[in-house]
């Protein structure tokens, strides 16, 4: 058992990506050539949206959302501290700042009623995270923004493919984004992808992607403060054929997270993520967290445990309040937000990939269940 190595992550690339990254080498036209657009017809597509725009990442395609809300210094935004940091650091970017909002402890997203407490004149924006790909909450949070008259922005970097209520994550917010980084439903290496029904919004990030330049105008003319956030046309090519396989994939992760709850169901030391019967999950990562009597070392010492027989594990996510960039500006310190902290103290975020195997998911579940039952019995 010890030989085999399973790695917390890793992307489902075909002969078919390889060819298409082939194709675009062969052509003159490695960046703004016809792939990029037909990437975004196909997300355009997929989601039923008005506009999709490609970026260089999920964190490029959140801060040209900020830019275009006008969204600047002074400005508050709500939103959660369970979350990759970039859906903080983005906020921050842009001289705003993020008023974190405590989470609802079975879905992992912002609490909605903790969440109106918190608007004042200053929020600007909902700034709300589909945690681990779940989506549910998200009509609660745009009515609560729709109520406010502010926008909902929506960080789908981690949902692509979920749906609440039978509306996919990504067209609950004015906009909605999404990330592409290997260890996403789909991946274009590094890349990202906004998505919107709002013309204004989605012509300013493009402009903001490409120096500044306004769409169809001169490629020496800049409108207005701009990045190269753009997508080059090699990583849109892997995009087009991941967008085509994603049924497939999502259908592979499911398959994946049904059998890790099948095996895991009967373990009482481990809190399986909670689903409603409204959400279709597509899943990003799987994970569990330990139940009360375990504590943040006892996880640490799971991880390490697993670590040391070749299982891929972390612990998705630290909280942001927490990190010491955001501890230090804005004095955050423990028991700030006590459902995040407790939460984020005993999550293991297992290996997940399309292709891993029963007999793989099967050795990560004994290595978890020995590293607990070690952890007990030190007690
Ligand atoms: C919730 C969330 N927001 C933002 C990002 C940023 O995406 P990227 O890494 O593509 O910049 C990620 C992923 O990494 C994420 O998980």
């Amino acid at each position: 058992m010890d030989e085999i190595q399973i790695p917390l992550s890793s992307p489902d690339i075909t002969e078919a990506e390889v060819q298409a990254v082939v194709d675009v080498m062969r052509t003159r036209h490695l960046s703004l050539g016809p792939k990029g657009p037909e990437f975004e017809e196909a997300f355009r597509q997929f989601l039923g949206v008005d506009h999709a725009v490609a970026v260089s990442s999920g964190t490029a395609g959140l801060h040209c959302c900020l830019m275009a809300l006008g969204i600047g210094p002074g400005d508050e935004l709500v939103t959660t501290p369970f979350s990759f940091i970039a859906s903080s650091n983005v906020i921050k970017m842009v001289g705003a700042k993020p008023v974190f909002v405590d989470i609802e402890s079975t879905s992992l997203n912002m609490d909605v009623a903790k969440a109106q407490k918190a608007i004042t004149e200053k929020t600007k924006a909902v700034l709300g995270v589909e945690a681990f790909g779940n989506p549910q909450g998200m009509h609660e949070t745009a009515m609560l923004a729709a109520r406010h008259e502010i926008p909902f922005i929506e960080d789908s970097c981690e949902a692509l493919g979920s749906s609440h209520k039978g509306r996919k994550a990504g067209t609950f917010g004015r906009c909605g984004v999404f990330g592409f980084y290997p260890n996403k439903q789909i991946t274009t290496g590094e890349g990202g992808m906004i998505v919107t029904n709002d013309r204004k919004l989605a012509e300013l990030c493009r402009s903001y992607r490409n120096q500044g330049r306004d769409p169809g105008g001169s490629w020496l003319s800049h409108e207005r403060l701009g990045y190269n956030y753009r997508m080059s046309d090699i990583n849109a090519a892997i995009g087009i054929v991941q967008m085509q396989r994603l049924p497939e994939i999502v259908e592979a992760r499911q398959r994946v997270a049904h059998d890790y709850v099948q095996q895991l169901l009967d373990e009482p030391h481990i809190i399986l993520p909670t689903i409603d019967e409204e959400t279709v999950m597509s899943w990003f990562v799987f994970v569990v967290r330990l139940t009360g009597e375990l504590d943040a070392g006892d996880r640490d010492a799971i991880l390490t445990y697993m670590r040391n027989h070749h299982i891929g594990c972390s612990n998705y996510f630290p909280p942001i309040h927490l990190q010491p960039f955001y501890a230090r500006e804005y004095g955050y310190k423990r028991g700030d937000f006590p459902v995040t902290e407790y939460v984020a103290d005993r999550t293991i975020a297992l290996p997940f990939h399309n292709r891993l195997t029963h007999m793989e998911i099967e050795v990560v579940v004994h290595r978890l269940r020995e590293a607990i039952g070690r952890r007990l019995a030190a007690k």
